[in-house]
C-alpha cells in the first residue's frame, strides 16, 4: 500500500509563488508516489472574519489553482475541509487531550494576540484543527513550507499524547520541506515571509499575475545598493530572488548569476518566473471555463475520503470509551 500524504491551503487572499514553491509544486511532484489528499481548509479561514460570498468564490478558485498547478484530481483527492464533518469532530476529541499551555506557546497565536485586543478562540484552537486534518487520514507525510513546522510538531505531540493515554490510534506524521523554497520572503521586505495576508502590490507574486506585472514586481523588488551580484556577500533581497529562480528552474544555479548586474539579473529572474507560471495561468483559464467541473472534482474528493475519515472517528471514539 502507498503511504499517504496530506496537506492544506487556506482559501484566503491570493495564492502566491511562496505557496507554490513551498507547497503546491511539491504536492504535484509527490502525488505519483503517495496516496494524496489535498484540502482547502475553509474552517481554518473562518478563524478570522471572511465575507461569506468572497469565501465561497475563494474555495472554488483555490481548487482550480490546485489543478492548474499540477494536482491531478484522478490521482489525488481534492477536498473542502468543511465538507467532511469528521475534521471538526476529531478536532474536539483532540482538544480534550491538549494542554492549554501548548497552544499559548504557538508563535502564530502569540503574534496575533499581541496585535489584537480581542482574539477569537478559533485562533487558539487553530493548530488542534490542523492536527485533526492530518491525523484523521492517518497521513504519514505532510509536505508544507517551513512556517508550518511548529504546527506539525504540535500535531505529533498531540498524537503521541493521545496514543499514550488511550492506546495506539494515530500514525505519527513527518514534516516534509522542499530543499529549495521552503521559505520565500516578501519582495518589498525580504526579512519578512511572503504572506497572503500582507496587502501591498509589491509584496508577493500571485499565481495568476500576468507577465507584465511580474516583470514590474521583480524590477521593484528590494535589494541593496551594490551594482552586481557577489555570491560571498548576498543581501536578503538578492538571496531571495536567487532562491525563487532556483526553485522555479532547477537548471538555474546561483553560480550562473555571479557578477551579473542587478538590472540584468532581475530581468532573468522575471523570465524564469514567467516561464513557470504562464502554463498555470493558461490551465486555470481552461479549467474555469466549465463552471461545474470544480464542483464535480470536489464531490469526487469528498466521496473518496469520507470512509477514511469515518474509520478514524470510530476508532478514536471507541478508544476513548464513547458510544459508537
Ligand atoms: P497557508 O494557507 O498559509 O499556506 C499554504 C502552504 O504554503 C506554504 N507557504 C509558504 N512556503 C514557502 N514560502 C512562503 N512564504 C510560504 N507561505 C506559505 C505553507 O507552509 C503551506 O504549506 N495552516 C496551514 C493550512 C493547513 C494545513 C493543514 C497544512 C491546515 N491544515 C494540514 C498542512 C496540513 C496554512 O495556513 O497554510
Amino acid at each position: 500500500m502507498k503511504a499517504r500524504i496530506l496537506s492544506g491551503v487556506q482559501p484566503t487572499g491570493q495564492l502566491h509563488i511562496g505557496n507554490y514553491l513551498g507547497a503546491l509544486k511539491n504536492w504535484a511532484e509527490m502525488q505519483r508516489e503517495y496516496e494524496s489528499i489535498f484540502c482547502i481548509v475553509d474552517l481554518h479561514a473562518i478563524t478570522v472574519y471572511q465575507n461569506p460570498e468572497e469565501l465561497r468564490g475563494k474555495i472554488l478558485e483555490t481548487a482550480a489553482l490546485f489543478i492548474a498547478a499540477g494536482i491531478d484530481p484522478e490521482q489525488s483527492s481534492i477536498v473542502v475541509q468543511s465538507s467532511v464533518p469528521g475534521h471538526a469532530e476529531l478536532a474536539w476529541l483532540l482538544t480534550c487531550v491538549t494542554p492549554l499551555g501548548w497552544l499559548y506557546r504557538m508563535t502564530q497565536f502569540k503574534a496575533r494576540s499581541e496585535k489584537q485586543e480581542t482574539i477569537g478562540d478559533g485562533i487558539l484552537q487553530y493548530p488542534v484543527l490542523m492536527a485533526a486534518d492530518i491525523l484523521i487520514y492517518q497521513a504519514s507525510i505532510v509536505p508544507v513550507g517551513e512556517d508550518q513546522s511548529q504546527h506539525l510538531e504540535l500535531a505529533r505531540d498531540i498524537a503521541q499524547r493521545f496514543n499514550s493515554m488511550y492506546g495506539e490510534t494515530f500514525v505519527m506524521p513527518a514534516t516534509h520541506l522542499p530543499t529549495v523554497g521552503a521559505r520565500i520572503m516578501g519582495l518589498d521586505d525580504p526579512t519578512q515571509k511572503m504572506s497572503k495576508s500582507t496587502v501591498g502590490s509589491g509584496h508577493a507574486i500571485a499565481l495568476l499575475d500576468d507577465p507584465g506585472i511580474i516583470q514590474k514586481k521583480i524590477a521593484r523588488a528590494t535589494t541593496d545598493s551594490k551594482p552586481a551580484i557577489d555570491l560571498n556577500d548576498l543581501s536578503p533581497g538578492i538571496a531571495n530572488l536567487l532562491t525563487i529562480a532556483q526553485a522555479c528552474d532547477s537548471s538555474f544555479t546561483p553560480q550562473a548569476a555571479a557578477g551579473m548586474r542587478y538590472g540584468d539579473f532581475k530581468k532573468r529572474v522575471a523570465e524564469i518566473i514567467i516561464a513557470r507560471l504562464e502554463p498555470i495561468r493558461q490551465r486555470y483559464r481552461e479549467i474555469t471555463a466549465d463552471p461545474l467541473y470544480i464542483d464535480r472534482v470536489l464531490e469526487q474528493g469528498r466521496e473518496h475520503v469520507l470512509p477514511l475519515a469515518e474509520a478514524t472517528i470510530c476508532k478514536t471514539k471507541r478508544a476513548m470509551g464513547l458510544y459508537v
